[in-house]
């Protein structure tokens, strides 16, 4: 397995300041070392620029959007390349507005694209919907090319993610209008409820099974804050209540197992909010899981 890391120290969709610098405390986890012990070829490595200041006046309804969109464009571009050559981009967050330039920057190689989202939220506010401005609670909305922009690569190219192809794992903390899109639009979520009745084994078989219907590849878009606080404090939004840490490996090695994930992003590693590089050692963790790494 070949595969490109892509750190993208972005954190300006957040509310609150610091995951900008989850690439760099993922990596100091140990990440290429692990990697490479389970037999990972890590082919290349990028950093994709990202501004630190506003560089107009903040529009409190969707705030840092124009920032947003910039590095988005970068990361497509980033994303595009890597793929093309046939490796798979891991892509290191920064906040989970990141996923927009993931998302496109895959879907201008691969029009058919499934996502499986894991996330303790769903990220389907718009401008209009969203009771924060905070534009990671929208990067979803606009790969289904549902809000009041549209993201597009350094061509021009946008090509939104069918919803029938899109599966949200983990969610336990949805707003009116996110609930609302879920329902109108029949968007797969499995939320805590449906883990705790069915078990995370049968969720991750239906989640291959609807994310790989007819696709040409499959995006696994991971918030670390779907996992549970008690595992995961260092994150931004944390929600009670979450995935466990062996449900959290159990469903990486199950996808890995699967074969059918052709990239990935890990987002919202917050390591101010941290206790010990606990959440930054989860994250890398979770990444081997999803590479290959067993136990035995
Ligand atoms: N739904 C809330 C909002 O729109 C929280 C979003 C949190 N998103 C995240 N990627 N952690 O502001
Ligand atoms: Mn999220
Ligand atoms: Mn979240
Ligand atoms: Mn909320």
């Amino acid at each position: 397995q070949q595969v490109s890391i892509i750190r993208v120290p972005f954190g300006l969709g957040a509310g609150r300041s610091g995951a900008q610098y989850g690439p760099e405390s993922i990596m100091q986890a140990g990440l290429k070392r692990r990697l490479e012990q389970s037999g990972v070829n890590i082919s290349s490595e990028f950093d994709i620029s990202c501004p630190t200041q506003p560089a107009a006046v903040i529009d409190p309804k969707a705030r840092y959007l124009p920032e947003v969109l910039e590095v988005s464009r970068r990361l497509a571009d980033q994303v595009g390349r890597v793929v093309s050559s046939g490796i798979f981009p891991l892509v290191l967050g920064g906040d989970h507005s990141i996923a927009m330039g993931s998302i496109a920057g895959l879907t201008s190689v691969w029009p058919k694209l499934g996502v499986i989202w894991f996330d303790a939220h769903s990220d389907l506010n718009t401008i209009t919907t969203s009771p924060s401005g905070n534009v990671h609670g929208m990067s979803l909305a606009a790969a289904l090319g549902w809000t009041e922009w549209r993201i597009s690569d350094k061509q021009g190219q946008y090509q939104p993610v069918n919803p029938k192809n899109v599966v949200i794992i983990g969610a336990r903390d949805l707003d009116p209008g996110e609930k609302d899109f879920i329902r109108k639009q029949g968007i797969a979520c499995y939320t805590m409820h449906e883990i705790d009745r069915m078990g995370i084994e049968a969720v991750m078989q239906q989640a291959v099974q609807i994310a790989g219907k007819d696709t040409d590849g499959v995006h696994l878009s991971f918030d670390i804050d779907s996992v549970d606080p008690i595992e995961a404090p260092g994150t931004g939004t944390p929600v009670r209540g979450g995935v466990s840490y062996r449900e959290a490996h159990f469903a990486l090695e199950l996808l890995s197992e699967s074969g059918c994930i052709t990239s990935a992003d890990v987002v919202e590693v917050n390591p101010t909010l941290d206790t010990h590089q606990q959440t930054s050692k989860l994250a890398m963790e979770l990444i081997c899981s999803l590479l290959g790494e067993r136990i035995l």
